[in-house]
């Protein structure tokens, strides 16, 4: 039948939905790019804020709407015939996912999503509301499924996550932290490479933590060349070594991981992009200890400043939550200062929103709304003048680009990104391939962009 997936939450959700657009195409469905056209709807639901979970829960219901003939045809195109939830509000709701949507034909949690099909082939057989839930450590089937649509790929590396933040979610609803074999991800690496790919992006919640739960190297693993005794740097190793391959990035990234090992690699290995999203959170003290987050914000900013050291034009990003519970105006100051002292590139902001069964969801959620929503905007325009004098330092420049495609705003212009993950916008001279390298002069900078000339 035809399907169409839709997509809340991070990177992690994108892939697995990619994955399971391969799974579903080899079982003989076929994708659709219009969800009006499908018959199997898929939303993958994220549950890290409530706003997440409740658009994912809302799209649900208006396609079930569409399906029983009611609501907006525009959902549908009247096609619809089986609605299917899978992701993280899944796992946190279980069972009362049928409370909110009493005629979802399935449920499926993070780690399950390879089971699908068989639900699907299920529904087709006259099963309804059927709900599969993955255990903590359970190691999904299907990981390595690709449908390649372009020359960057996402590799999920580290499954799962054990920091247990006080405000987070994640762990609950992705359970335990698992590395897959290296030797696995090598391959699947590999087998992109052949088919085209020039980019991966590795996954992981706390992606540096590979390996340190459960061994990724095996000990039949040929010896790292270079001497790296860290699983990670290792891997970075691994894959640099991979034909036709062009960058290696990964996220997201705790600075405990920041070793001077995974320095070397940044260093030694030219494909690995060097850009790092390094979550801080808050810059105070007295809020990190109470997030659990295990740094301190003088920590925290020798983590960056040790990338920095070494390449001044590193590109560092970050979130931060405003309004954790007890944040006061001198807390929220410190955060404002240390992403000033950082000189992030980028930054996004999240307003607090307390969830169900985490440490914090027991204290009194007691900064209101609107102070939430100033200190929001605050960080939000404080970025915006940091982000334009960052960029301001790279006019004159020469940055090696990967093409993209057509501008968005001017499809006279093309965009691609630069090692730093910075979108860089320029004309082209004569015709452009897409994740084909090529060199950019920067002649303009602006907080989020950057123009420049083909030289
Ligand atoms: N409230 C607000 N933001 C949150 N994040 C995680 N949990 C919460 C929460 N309960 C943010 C963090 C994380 C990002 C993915 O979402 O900043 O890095
Ligand atoms: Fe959302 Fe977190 Fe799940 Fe990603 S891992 S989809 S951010 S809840």
């Amino acid at each position: 039948m035809t399907f169409h997936l839709h997509t809340y939450g991070c990177q992690m959700n994108v892939r697995d939905s990619e994955a399971v657009e391969a799974l579903l195409s080899a079982a003989g469905h076929v994708r659709v790019e219009n969800e009006s056209d499908a018959e199997l709807v898929i939303v993958n639901s994220c549950t890290v804020r409530d706003m997440a979970e409740r658009k994912a829960v809302g799209k649900c219901g208006n396609l079930i709407a569409a399906k029983q003939g009611r609501g907006r045809v525009s959902e549908s195109g009247g096609r619809v015939k089986i609605v299917g939830l899978m992701g993280c509000a899944v796992k946190r709701m279980g069972a009362d996912v049928f409370k909110s949507l009493p005629n979802l034909d399935f449920a499926v949690g993070p780690r399950r999503f390879g089971a699908i099909p068989r639900l699907v082939e299920r529904c087709l057989a006259g099963e309804k509301r059927i709900l599969e839930l993955p255990d903590d450590d359970e190691v999904p089937t299907g990981m390595d499924a690709h449908g390649v649509t372009s020359f960057q790929s996402f590799v999920t590396v580290l499954l799962g996550c054990d920091n247990r933040c006080s405000y987070c979610i994640v762990p609950d609803v992705r359970g335990h932290e698992y590395s897959r074999p290296a030797r696995e991800v090598v391959a699947e690496v590999r087998a992109l490479a052949a088919r085209g790919v020039k980019e991966v992006c590795l996954l992981g919640q706390s992606v540096l933590r590979y390996g340190k739960r459960n061994p990724a190297w095996l000990p039949d693993d040929p010896p790292s060349p270079g001497g790296y005794t860290e699983a990670f740097p290792r891997l970075l190793e691994a894959l640099s070594a991979i034909d036709g391959l062009k960058r290696i990035r990964f996220t997201s990234a705790h600075p405990k991981g920041c070793t001077d090992e995974l320095v070397r690699a940044y260093a030694e290995f030219p494909k690995v992009c060097r850009h790092l999203h390094l979550p801080v959170q808050s810059g105070s003290d007295r809020v990190l200890r109470e997030m659990g987050r295990h740094y301190t914000r003088a920590e925290y900013l020798a983590a960056v400043a040790k990338l920095r050291a070494f390449d001044p034009e590193f590109a560092v990003t970050t979130d931060v939550i405003v309004g954790y519970p007890g944040e006061t105006e001198a807390d929220f100051e410190e955060t404002r200062s240390l992403m000033e002292e950082a000189g992030f590139d980028n930054a996004f902001v999240f307003k607090y929103s307390p969830r169900p069964g985490t440490r914090s969801a027991a204290l009194p959620d007691d900064v209101p709304t609107e102070e939430k929503e100033r200190r929001d905007q605050v960080l939000l325009a404080d970025q915006q003048v940091r982000g334009q004098a960052r960029n301001e330092r790279l006019v004159g420049t020469v940055r090696e680009v990967l093409v993209e495609g057509p501008s968005l705003r001017n499809a006279a212009r093309w965009s691609g990104r630069d090692g730093g993950n910075r979108i860089v916008v320029f004309e082209p001279k004569g015709p452009l391939v897409a994740g084909e390298p090529v060199n950019v002069r920067i002649v303009e900078a602006h907080p989020q962009i950057l123009v420049g000339e083909v030289v």
